[in-house]
């Protein structure tokens, strides 16, 4: 069932309370990555633009919950916030239960924005009394926040509950990620490719198991890949393996050969004898890897295989690195299976990468825009693969 957006409602002159997440990676006192907060522009420009005033709230980082702490503060978003929208951001003070006043004075049109939920460990405990303070705020409620969909803190549901009556509704971000990471998912054009890496077999488990029957082809890369290979009893030597997870690794590579789909693993391996990026001894191995050396990206053979089969496809997701592409002697792998996604994309394929890394990967490399969908959500792309269902969208008003 499809969800109201925030077109479907006119704010002219109402309070429109709106959950964000504007939990951006800062280093030095910059934002380093500022794509959450573009991406939440066409809900908030839909809001002021037709005359209704916009009330955000975020959580940002993970405080202590038991106050103000400027390292966590929201005022930086704020600001550049204010710079993209190119007017002022109102931004009452350190407490985002003390803002009824300065909501009451706003006009139509204007922006306030509200300081970190998480100063209160209520947020986080979905308090229903904090709830109500914030609800307060709003005659809409509308959940924009995709990142933090996965989460049942207060401002997620406890909110939109204790609205109930009002207009809840999705922002234009939850929407477009549902679109992709769901929808698109749920029927895929064949063939359906999925592409899976990072560190942990542990964390892509789930997704792998839901998106097996759906998909034509899985290709598994990173570190995940070294349990697989050590589960089909070849020689991985200092490769970061999950000895738990074996069992779990040979159960999917059997019940490949029970489904239609594929499993594709690395072939060769650019190796080190250290986890650094230029101290170690570099070697690129095929098939078994040397004692005393690690896998630390794809190797070349591998790279063609998997670009090869990426071509061929319709629809591609994709999530975790192929290697530590942050180090360049390891970050041909990951560069070659983007700039595949990218050709495949532009012969026509719908090509979804999650959010943290693999968005990380895609700008890095300049292929954000040559992808159909970049997800601004780490773990709560990663739940949506997976299938599940959450809360914060399943309560918001039907289309
Ligand atoms: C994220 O970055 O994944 C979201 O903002 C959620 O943050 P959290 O993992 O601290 O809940």
């Amino acid at each position: 069932m499809s969800k109201k957006t925030i077109a479907s409602l006119n704010p002219s002159g109402l309070r429109v309370l709106v959950r964000v997440d504007f939990n951006v990676p800062v280093e030095n006192g910059q934002i380093t990555d500022d794509r959450r907060i573009r991406e939440a522009l066409p809900t908030i420009k839909s809001i002021i633009d037709r005359g209704g005033k916009a009330i955000l709230m975020s959580h940002m980082g993970r405080p202590e919950g038991t106050g103000f702490e400027a390292e966590f503060s929201l005022t930086i978003a704020g600001e550049r916030l204010s710079q993209l929208l190119g007017k002022p951001v109102a931004f009452p003070n350190h407490d985002c239960t003390d803002a009824a006043a300065a909501v009451a004075a706003m006009k139509n049109g204007e922006v306030l924005l509200l300081e970190n939920l998480r100063f209160h460990k209520a947020e986080k405990k979905g308090d229903p009394a904090f709830a109500a303070k914030l609800a307060a705020y709003g005659d809409i409620y509308v959940n924009d926040a995709f990142g933090t969909c996965h989460r049942p803190d207060a401002s997620m549901v406890a909110v939109p509950k204790a609205m109930a009556g009002k207009p809840r509704v999705c922002g234009f971000l939850v929407e477009k990620e549902i679109k992709f990471l769901s929808a698109t998912i749920a029927n895929p054009v064949k063939p359906f490719i999925v592409v899976l890496g990072g560190a942990k077999v542990s964390d892509k488990l789930a997704a792998v198991e839901h998106l097996m029957p759906k998909a034509d082809q899985i290709i598994i890369g990173g570190a995940m890949a070294y349990t697989f290979l050590a589960a089909m009893g070849k020689n991985v030597g200092t490769s970061k393996i999950e000895s738990d997870r074996i069992p779990d690794a040979t159960r999917i590579i059997d019940l490949d050969k029970k489904m239609k789909v594929e499993i594709l693993l690395p072939v060769d391996h650019v190796c080190s004898t250290q986890f650094a990026e230029r101290s170690g001894d570099i070697e690129v191995f095929d098939n078994e890897i040397k004692d005393g050396f690690m896998g630390l990206d794809i190797g070349p053979k591998t790279q063609t295989k998997f670009a090869l089969a990426l071509r061929k496809a319709k629809t591609i997701v994709w999530n975790g690195p192929m290697g530590v592409f942050e180090w360049s002697p390891f970050s041909q792998g990951t560069q070659q299976v983007a700039k595949a996604i990218a050709e495949a994309t532009k012969n026509g394929a719908t090509s979804i990468v999650g959010g943290g890394d693999s968005a990380a990967a895609v700008e890095k490399f300049n292929l954000a825009d040559k992808m159909s969908h970049v997800s601004t959500g780490g773990g709560a792309s990663l739940e949506m693969l997976e299938g599940k269902k959450f809360e914060s969208v399943e309560l918001l008003d039907n289309g």
